[in-house]
C-alpha cells in the first residue's frame, strides 16, 4: 500500500492512498467466544473483575458507562467447565446501543463502520473524551503516511496506539500531503494545522484538525462544520469557515 503522491491545483497537496479491496479480520476477537483464563460464576461483581483488571478503569478520563457496570457490555457464559467473557453485542454495534449513529448527511468512514474503539478506549484513557491519543495525534494516526505503520504484504496498517488494522477498514483514506513536523501544508500550501491561532491572537486556543473538520459527523463535504459556498472552489475566500479566523480575506 505504498502511496502515489501528486500535487494537484496549486494550493493543494493532497496524497491518495491505493485502496486495497476488503478482506474479514474482525476487531470483535472478545466476542468470538475466546476463553477467560479464569473461571467466573455468571453474578461475579465487578469489584471483583477490577481486582485482577485493576487498571481498566485507570485514566484521567473514564468512560462515563463503566457507573452502569462491566454487565452493560460484558456478559459471562459458562458452557462445559468453560468460562467465556462476551460482548453483549457486536462490536460494531455495541458502541451504537446507546449511542446512535448520526444523521448527518457525511460520516467519517470508521465512525459510520462503528469502529469506535478504533478511536475510543471503551473504559478509560487519560484523553478526553477517553480516545486512545490526544485528538491531533488520533487524526494523524491514520492521515499522516509517517505515522501509520502499512504492512503491505499483509494488507494491514498499525496505528501509534497499537490496533491493527485491515485494507478495508481503511478504505478510501488520504494521506495529507503535510510538513515533516506534521504542523502544516494542508489545507493550502503552508497553513498550519497545529500550534498558536495567530490569525486570531494568543487567546484563541490553538489549531487542531478539529477547528476546520468534525470528528464524526458534517452536514457538509470533508466533514467540515461549516459549508464553502461553492462545492467546485472549497477553497473560496467567502467560505464562512475561513473567514472565522480570517476577518478580512
Ligand atoms: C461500554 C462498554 C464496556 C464496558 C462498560 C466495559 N467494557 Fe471491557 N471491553 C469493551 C470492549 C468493546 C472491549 C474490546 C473488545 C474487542 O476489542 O473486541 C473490551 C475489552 C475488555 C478487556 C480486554 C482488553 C483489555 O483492555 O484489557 C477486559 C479485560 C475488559 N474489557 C474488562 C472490563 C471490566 C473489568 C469492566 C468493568 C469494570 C469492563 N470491561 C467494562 C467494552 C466495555
Ligand atoms: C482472578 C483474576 C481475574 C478475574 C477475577 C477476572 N479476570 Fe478477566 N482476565 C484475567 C486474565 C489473567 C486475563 C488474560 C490477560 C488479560 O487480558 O489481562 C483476563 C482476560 C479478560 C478479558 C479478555 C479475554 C477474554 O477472555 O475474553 C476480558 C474481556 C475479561 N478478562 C473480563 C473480565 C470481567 C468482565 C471480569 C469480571 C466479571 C473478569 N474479567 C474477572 C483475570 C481475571
Ligand atoms: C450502556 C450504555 C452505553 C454503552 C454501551 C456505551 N456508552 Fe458511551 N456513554 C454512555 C453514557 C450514559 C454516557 C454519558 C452521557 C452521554 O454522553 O451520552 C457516555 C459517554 C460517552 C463518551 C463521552 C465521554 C464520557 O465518557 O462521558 C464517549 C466518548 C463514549 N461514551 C464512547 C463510547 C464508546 C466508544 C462505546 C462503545 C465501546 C460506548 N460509549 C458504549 C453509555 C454507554
Ligand atoms: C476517528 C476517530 C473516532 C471515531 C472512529 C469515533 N470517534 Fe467519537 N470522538 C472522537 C473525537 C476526536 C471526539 C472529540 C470531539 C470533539 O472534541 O469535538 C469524539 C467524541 C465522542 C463523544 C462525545 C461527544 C459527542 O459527540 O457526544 C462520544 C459519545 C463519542 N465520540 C462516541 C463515539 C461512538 C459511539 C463512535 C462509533 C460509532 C465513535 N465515537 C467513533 C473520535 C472518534
Ligand atoms: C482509523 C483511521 C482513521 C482515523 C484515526 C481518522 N480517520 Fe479520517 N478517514 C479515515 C478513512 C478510512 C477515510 C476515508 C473515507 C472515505 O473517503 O470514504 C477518512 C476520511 C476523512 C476525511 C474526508 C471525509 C470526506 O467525506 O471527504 C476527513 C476530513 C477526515 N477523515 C478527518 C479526520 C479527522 C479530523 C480525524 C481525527 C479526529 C480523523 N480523520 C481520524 C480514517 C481515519
Ligand atoms: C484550516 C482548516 C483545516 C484544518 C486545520 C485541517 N483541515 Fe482538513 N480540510 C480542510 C478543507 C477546507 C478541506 C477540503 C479541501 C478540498 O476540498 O480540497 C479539507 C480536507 C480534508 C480531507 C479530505 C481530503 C480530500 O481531498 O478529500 C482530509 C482527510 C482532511 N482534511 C484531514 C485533516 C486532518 C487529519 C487534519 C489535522 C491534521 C486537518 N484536516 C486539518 C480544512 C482544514
Ligand atoms: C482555525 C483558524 C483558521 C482557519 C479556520 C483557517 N485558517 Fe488560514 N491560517 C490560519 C493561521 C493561524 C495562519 C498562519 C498565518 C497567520 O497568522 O495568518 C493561516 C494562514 C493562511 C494562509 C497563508 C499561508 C502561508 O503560506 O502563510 C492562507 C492562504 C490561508 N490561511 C487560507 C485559509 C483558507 C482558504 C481557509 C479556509 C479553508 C483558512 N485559511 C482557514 C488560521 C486559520
Amino acid at each position: 500500500m505504498r502511496c502515489r503522491s501528486y500535487c494537484c491545483a496549486v494550493l493543494l497537496c493532497l496524497v491518495s492512498v491505493v485502496p486495497v479491496p476488503g478482506f474479514g479480520q474482525q476487531l470483535d476477537v472478545w466476542s468470538n467466544g475466546s476463553q477467560h483464563p479464569v473461571p467466573l460464576k455468571a453474578d461475579t461483581p465487578d469489584t471483583k473483575c477490577t481486582e485482577c483488571h485493576s487498571d481498566i478503569d485507570k485514566g484521567k478520563y473514564v468512560h462515563t458507562a463503566m457507573i452502569t457496570g462491566c454487565a452493560s457490555c460484558h456478559q459471562i457464559r459458562n458452557k462445559s467447565g468453560v468460562t467465556h467473557v462476551n460482548l453483549i453485542a457486536p462490536v460494531a454495534q455495541l458502541c451504537l446501543n446507546c449511542h446512535p449513529l448520526s444523521k448527518e448527511k457525511v460520516l467519517h468512514f470508521p465512525y459510520q463502520k462503528g469502529e469506535c474503539i478504533v478511536c475510543h478506549s471503551p473504559h478509560a484513557s487519560d484523553f478526553p473524551n477517553h480516545t486512545w491519543a490526544s485528538t491531533q495525534d488520533t487524526c494523524l494516526g491514520c492521515h499522516a503516511a509517517a505515522r501509520l505503520r502499512v504492512n503491505a504484504k499483509q494488507k494491514t496498517a498499525v496505528v501509534p496506539w497499537g490496533i491493527t488494522l485491515t485494507a478495508a477498514q481503511l478504505q478510501g483514506l488520504q494521506y495529507l500531503g503535510l510538513n515533516e513536523t506534521l504542523t502544516a501544508n494542508h489545507p493550502v500550501a503552508g497553513h498550519p494545522v497545529s500550534g498558536p491561532n495567530t490569525a486570531l491572537g494568543p487567546n484563541a486556543p490553538p489549531i487542531t484538525c478539529l477547528s476546520c473538520h468534525n470528528a464524526h459527523s458534517s452536514n457538509f463535504a470533508h466533514l467540515l462544520p461549516k459549508t464553502p459556498p461553492d462545492p467546485d472552489m472549497p477553497l473560496c475566500k467567502s467560505c464562512s469557515l475561513c473567514i472565522d479566523c480570517h476577518r478580512n480575506m
